[in-house]
């Protein structure tokens, strides 16, 4: 998911990008790939894998899609609006290919893993179907391809982590980069189609993630965002399900790397890089994880942590399984234990039967808590979702948008109230490139993930500097460098 701060849908459209290969260009390649990315941070991250992947097959990316030789799409199921996006962008591709009619297509990701062969009845443009674990299979997918036949691959794995593919790093500033965790999720909120798409949940070797981030440094990155449906559920006892862990050996089990212990290990192997991580979901977010979140200072104090409702009822009814009062009760374990830590939400408006108090159940959650910044969206069923198979979506599109608009507003409030807490401060800010308003000022981020902005004067990208907070809107904090971070 992209970092926006309110309305959320927005996140998809600013999502479209071509992207350019920074690192490994090589002048081998004779053919050029075209690839773009839709929906969450995952399928970001999926896509460096795949350019590495066909990098050994002879492609170099390009931006120019007139130019491509084949182009992929990694697809984001989530909503109906994505998948809709998704289906503009191949009107869009098969325009292209009246002028560049060697043109394959390919779609990659969520939407090809649900619809599977379908795609190629229902898009004639589409070529070749891969979901998220068959990746490694695309040398032998786009031979098929070449040979003038269609290829799908939407095998689901229960080991598959990419650990021994080096990402080639897409669009790239040189500072911050992803690097995946977990792949899959166990946990079946009933309105979520991840758990079908993704698969199951399987946790990537602690080494090869240590090793990636140490390489990241090695190139100038200076922020790593550990990525994951549910970061907090990870679990490394020598492969295998999650689930399975009870049949692990007793060595197995001692030796075992949970996700608290994973942030430490990450957190000494590069004690200047900075670390962040993505998502945590409030059942499985132990004291643990905080405490070592408070123990080092390279591990930002921001925690994104979705809650969905604020009503029990409907907590329940979205199988999260965890209660306002326990949501509550770790919210303020946070607050004590990292007093300046951000917290983030993602608020589902309109999930079936829903009534106007949940809705305030919702919104009061929110006084409570009262987030930096949060993603909002309006319940969308998904096909195959116990939601969508169990209960009818039947709130009204005009009431799902009016809940939504309340929550959006309070948020923005919200943030508003969190951003001024900062005026006046000092705080340290990585600068990843220039502001997108002003080229006279850089872009950086706080160790809270809030944006800051300031006059560039000789600092440069990559830099950690200290600045002064003047200014804030609800999203953006305003001030001047004092100096270079020690
Ligand atoms: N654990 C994941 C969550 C993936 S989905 C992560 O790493 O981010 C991201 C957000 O999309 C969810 O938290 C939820 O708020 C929203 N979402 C998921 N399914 C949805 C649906 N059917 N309708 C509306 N919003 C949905
Ligand atoms: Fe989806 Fe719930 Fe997993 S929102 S990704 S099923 S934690």
């Amino acid at each position: 998911m992209m970092k926006s701060h309110s309305g959320s849908e927005k996140i998809i459209d600013e999502s479209i990008q071509g992207s350019t290969l920074t690192l490994e260009q090589s002048e081998q390649n004779t053919r050029k790939l075209y690839i773009e990315s839709y929906g969450c941070q995952m399928n970001f991250s999926d896509s460096e894998i795949v350019a590495s992947i066909l990098a050994k097959e002879g492609f170099n990316t390009t931006q120019e899609l007139s130019e491509a030789d084949l182009v992929l799409v990694n697809t984001c199921s989530i909503r109906e609006k994505a998948e809709q996006t998704v289906r503009k962008r191949l009107e869009k591709f098969n325009a292209v290919k009246k002028i560049n009619p060697g043109m394959k297509v390919g779609v990659l990701g969520c939407m090809a893993e649900r619809l599977k062969s379908k795609f190629l009845e229902e898009e004639k443009i589409v070529d070749m179907v891969v979901g998220p674990d068959a990746y490694k299979d695309l040398p032998n997918l786009v031979k098929e391809v070449d040979e003038g036949r269609n290829a799908v691959n939407v095998i689901l794995s229960k080991e598959e982590t990419y650990g021994d593919v080096a990402p080639v790093r897409l669009n790239s500033n040189g500072v911050t980069a992803f690097v995946s965790i977990t792949r899959g999720c166990d946990n079946m909120c009933t309105f979520c189609v991840v758990p079908f798409t993704r698969g199951r949940e399987r946790s990537r070797d602690p080494q090869s993630i240590i090793e990636e981030v140490n390489d990241l440094w090695d190139k100038g990155f200076k922020e790593i965002t550990l990525l994951g449906q549910n970061v907090d559920s990870y679990l490394w006892y020598g492969g295998g399900l999650k689930k399975d862990f009870d049949k692990a050996t007793e060595i197995q089990k001692a030796t075992s790397v949970n996700f608290a212990k994973l942030l430490e290990m990450v957190a000494l192997a590069q004690p200047k890089m900075r670390i962040r991580f993505s998502t945590s979901n409030p059942q499985d977010m132990t004291l643990d994880v905080i405490e070592t979140m408070a123990k080092y200072d390279n591990i930002c104090k921001y925690i994104h942590l979705p809650v969905q409702s604020g009503s029990n009822r409907i907590l329940k009814a979205m199988n999260r399984l965890h209660t306002r009062e326990e949501y509550f009760e770790l919210i303020d374990n946070i607050r004590k234990i990292i007093p300046d830590c951000a917290i983030s939400q993602d608020m589902i408006a309109g999930f079936p039967t829903e009534t106007e108090e949940d809705h305030q159940d919702t919104l009061s959650l929110m006084e409570y808590v009262k987030y930096d910044f949060g993603f909002m969206f309006a319940y969308s069923e998904r096909p195959g979702t116990l939601a969508a198979r169990k209960m009818e979506d039947d709130i009204p599109e005009e009431t799902k948008k009016r809940r939504l608009r309340e929550i959006i507003d309070l948020q923005q409030q919200h943030s508003l109230y969190r951003t001024k807490q900062h005026l006046g401060k000092v705080e340290e800010v990585l600068i990843e490139g220039p502001s997108k308003k002003s080229d006279a000022h850089w872009m950086g981020r706080n160790s809270q993930n809030t944006v800051v902005v300031f006059p560039k004067e000789n600092y440069k990208v990559g830099d950690f500097v200290n600045v002064k907070i003047n200014d804030c809107t609800s999203a953006t904090l305003i001030g001047e460098a004092v100096g270079l971070a020690p």
